[in-house]
């Protein structure tokens, strides 16, 4: 089994209002990218590792792979408008012995081990897997003005993150079937779930956020202090 790993890295980070992008901010003196990268270097499952960031980052991207060495990261690939079209991107350079991707958030540094493989190896057998955890609070549904309609059952639903996790034709067709179809995604789970594939859930952790408002800097020096990969 080859598996290969795309972190789409090409965000601006608007919300978090920095000056840098969002994953080249520091958490303990060390970029959030750099932090993401190690969890997948150290992973045995992992084979190969592509970053999509845009092209002025390519320097940077690079001076990372050296300094941290990260031996599994592959030469940057320049990432799009949308977090997919990055990532279609960066499919376009993977190994052609992959049989296994997996895609994951740079800004999701608190991912675990454990998380990573059981992601892997559901794919591996199921096909498509995301890693989620149970939704804690009651969600409604409501108006663009804010107005309730619906209150949902809880027990059925779930914060998904990221990794998920594809067999290779999989992802395949189903980018192909969205750019046929024009169809968006924040996540690349919607676009396989178009394709009539239910995805498997593997349990998560609540520590696995995505770093995304300057709040979510704060709790990650918290989560950071705690953190056991
Ligand atoms: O914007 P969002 O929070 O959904 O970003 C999730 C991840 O997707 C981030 O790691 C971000 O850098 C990446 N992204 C990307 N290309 C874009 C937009 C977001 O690689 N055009």
């Amino acid at each position: 089994m080859f598996v290969s790993v795309i972190i789409p890295a090409a965000g601006f980070g608007e919300r978090m209002g920095a000056t840098i992008n969002k994953q080249f901010l520091l958490l303990d003196g060390k970029p959030i990218l750099v932090h993401t990268l190690e969890r997948f270097q150290l992973c045995e499952a992992v084979d190969e590792i592509i970053v999509a960031t845009q092209k002025s980052s390519f320097p940077l991207i690079e001076e990372i792979t050296r300094t941290f060495s990260l031996t599994k990261v592959k030469p940057p690939v320049e990432g799009g408008q949308r977090r997919q079209d990055s990532i279609f991107n960066a499919m376009n350079t993977i190994d052609e012995k992959a049989d296994i991707i997996s895609v994951h958030d740079a800004v999701r540094p608190f991912v675990h081990m454990k998380e990573i493989t059981q992601s892997i190896e559901t794919a591996k057998f199921y096909g498509a897997s995301v890693v989620a955890v149970r939704a804690k609070d009651t969600m409604k549904r409501a108006t663009t003005d804010g107005r309730v309609q619906e209150t949902l059952n809880r027990s059925a639903l779930w914060s998904v993150q990221t990794p998920q996790t594809f067999q290779r034709k999989i992802l395949f067709d189903a980018y192909a079937n969205a750019e046929k179809e024009h169809i968006s995604a924040t996540d690349d789970s919607f676009l396989v779930e178009q394709l009539g594939i239910s995805p498997i859930i593997v349990e998560g952790s609540y520590e696995n956020i995505k770093i995304t408002t300057p709040d979510d800097l704060l709790m990650a020096e918290l989560l950071l202090k705690r953190f056991v990969p």
